[in-house]
Order: C-alpha cells, then structure tokens, then sequence
C-alpha cells in the first residue's frame, strides 16, 4: 500500500499543511464524508484530484474554506466568490445561512472568483463552497491559510470513505497521505443550495443539513427542489446540465449487484425476478428497527442465507445516515451474490438524503 496514514497531531497537521502547500494533495477528515484535498488555486493540484479519483472534467469541486472565511467579504478575498453582482436579497439570505450552518454540512453555489481556475468549476460561472466543521480539518484550513477544493475521497461513482480504512480500500494505492480524523459524524454529503441566481433558492443536493432546518432560518423563501423528484429521473440526467452538474444518476455504487426494493421486507413480500448466482448468500439493508424478521421473510423467498444489517436498530434517522456508506462497504467485501435494500420513506430530516443515496446506488446505468 503506498498512502501512509496520519494521526492528527501537531506535527502532521503542519505537514500536510506544507505539502498542500507545495501543490500535494492529501486525503482529509470531515464531518460528512473523508475528501481528497489539494489547493484550489493550484492547477496542478487539482489536476491531480482529478487523475486520481478518475473524475471526468465536467464535475465540479467543492471549495473548502476555514474559520477565516465567515463573511461575504472573505470569501471574495480568500479568491474563491465574486460578490460584486449580488443583489441585497441574495447577501441577506447568504448571510443568514453563513451564520446559521457555518461550519457544518451546507455547500452553497455562488459566483466564481475570476482567479479561480476553471478546472474547481468545470467551467461554470458558479463555484460551490462550504466551511467544514470538523476539527482537524479546520486546524488544517487554519494552519495552511488558503481554502481547499475537495471531493469525496472515492474513486468516480463508488461508496463515498466515512473512515481512514475506507479511503484506505479508495485510493491506498493511489495517494501518499491520509489524514486519520475518525470516523465521520454525519456520514452522507453536505447539502447543496444554488444562491447564484438572484430571487430564488435551489436545492441541488440533499445532504448533512435538513431541509426543514433551511425553510425554518428563510421561512418567506420557496426553495426549488432538486431536478426530478426521485421516482422520475431519467437516463438523461447522467448528461451533466447546466443546473445540476456532476448530479450523476449512478453513484455511491457497490461493486455487488445492488437492488432497492420498492417497500419494506415483510411478511408479504413481492417476489425478486432479478437473477442470481445459484445458492450465493445475498445482503439486506434495513433501515430501522432488528433485521432477523425481514433476513427470515428474505430467507423464505430466497431460500439462502441472508446476511442482514440494521442502518439503525432504534429507528433513528441521524444513526442511519452516519451508518448508510460504511454497512454498504462491509457488505459489499463479503462478495455477496447481490445486495438489497428497504427504501427510506421517511419524509424529514436526513430522509431525503438517505433515500437519494440509496437510488443513485441502485441506478444500473454506467457514470461515464
Ligand atoms: O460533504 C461534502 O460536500 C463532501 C466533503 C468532502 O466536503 N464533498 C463532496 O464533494 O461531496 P463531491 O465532489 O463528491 O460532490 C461535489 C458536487 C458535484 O458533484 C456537483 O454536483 C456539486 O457538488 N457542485 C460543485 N460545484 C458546483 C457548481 N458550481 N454548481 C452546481 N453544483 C456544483
Ligand atoms: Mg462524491
């Protein structure tokens, strides 16, 4: 294995300053989901961001800022927005979710500072920003003094690194250096919200940060929901579009077949036409409550052995989300003969995002 992992001391926090520093890329903690740093001015750090998780050009970066970076004004002068054109309703929003979710798991889209090179934007007028709330990332941000464009530390369209081991399986023979911040709290993605256009708010993405959360701080704006909803995306999507690039169908992906079934495993349960490997145990995902009666309705249907998991055993929507990537990559080395899984129905807090993870993984069309 060639990436060697960090503890988070005093020392290697100053190293990987350093290294950022000179145009490295690290891989680092969040409280989302691990991400694949490098300097966002740095043309030949973010080229090789791109080159290592095989990311195709037209899927934009998310900037990274530090504590520093809290105001409006700051971010303009850190080189990552452009504030010049924004209306006094766009500032008044921007700064109402600035101030409620910074740092946290809220991206927001914004006019592009025109010194940052086009390869963080794919091009685009907007760039995609977020201060992170983790701590041994911001101790990193502070430390290097510059904002930090990173993706997810996966490679293009598979399971997003909750843990160091994780990034390890990603991208151990891909990078030289792992910054080990634990485990993420949170487990899926920051939220996405367009602001770059004047009167109006769009959710691009449904992550770390509740809608209701978002309504409850701006209660007189309507927001837009993401393109489709999640029944009603087409294949076309996996073209990137100009509202909602690198919103690929397919992503999260295990390397096993995986299957979401359309209600809950009970009693009833519709029968699986998909075709299996003869006798090969398959996976199941609950998302609440204990697994053995759905393994044994499974079982029944099945007539194999059933590995199930429980994304929370309490019915808990926070546990759920902090478990969904790491019980997707356990399951996925057993080398099963395919994975199902419940759907998340629920309709609040980390739901949404639990149930748009779940749909691109099962989505069967290729990312690239
Ligand atoms: O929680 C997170 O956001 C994690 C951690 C590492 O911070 N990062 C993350 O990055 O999820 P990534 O690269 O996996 O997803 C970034 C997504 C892009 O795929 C795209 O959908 C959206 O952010 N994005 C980036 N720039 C955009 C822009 N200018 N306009 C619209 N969407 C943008
Ligand atoms: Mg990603």
């Amino acid at each position: 294995m060639r990436a060697k992992v960090l503890s988070p001391t005093f020392e290697n926090i100053s190293f990987a300053a350093e290294a950022l520093h000179h145009g490295e890329i690290i891989a680092v903690p969040t409280e989302t989901v691990y991400g694949l740093a490098g300097d966002c001015h740095s043309p030949l750090a973010l080229a090789r961001i791109f080159d290592s998780k095989e990311r195709p050009t037209f899927d934009p970066l998310i900037v990274h800022v530090g504590i520093s970076g809290k105001r409006i004004e700051d971010l303009e002068h850190l080189g990552v927005i452009d504030s010049s054109h924004l209306t006094s309703s766009q500032r008044e929003w921007i700064e109402i979710l600035i101030g409620k979710f910074w740092p946290g798991p809220l991206t927001l889209v914004l006019p592009k500072h025109k010194y940052l090179p086009e390869l963080v934007t794919s091009g685009l007028p907007t760039v995609a920003v977020r201060m992170p709330r983790h701590p041994v990332m911001l101790s990193l941000l502070a430390r290097l003094g510059k904002p930090l464009a990173a993706p997810s530390a996966n490679r293009f369209g598979h399971i997003s690194p909750t843990s160091a081991a994780a990034v390890v399986e990603e991208l151990g023979e891909r990078i030289d250096f792992i910054l080990d911040g634990g485990e993420c709290e949170i487990g899926v993605e920051s939220t996405i919200l367009n602001l770059s256009k004047p009167g109006q708010i769009e959710i691009l993405r449904y992550g770390g940060v509740p809608i209701e959360e978002i309504s409850a701080v701006l209660p007189t704006v309507s927001l837009i929901a993401p393109p489709g909803k999640p029944s009603d995306i087409k294949q076309d999507s996996l073209k990137p579009t100009p509202t909602a690039p690198g919103m690929l169908l397919k992503h999260y992906s295990p390397d096993s077949p995986f299957y979401l079934l359309s209600k809950r495993v009970d009693e009833n349960l519709d029968p699986i036409t998909v075709s299996l490997p003869e006798g090969a145990p398959v996976g199941l995902i609950v998302l609440a409550g204990d697994p053995t009666p759905a393994a044994n309705s499974l079982n029944r249907l099945l007539n194999r052995p059933i590995v199930a998991r429980s994304l929370s055993i309490k019915g808990d929507l926070n546990e759920a989300a902090h478990s969904l990537f790491s019980t997707l990559r356990e399951l996925d080395s057993l080398k099963l003969g395919a994975i199902f899984s419940e759907p998340c129905l629920e309709q609040k807090g980390l739901g949404y995002a639990i149930a748009d993870r779940l749909r691109r993984a099962a989505a069967q069309s290729d990312p690239s």
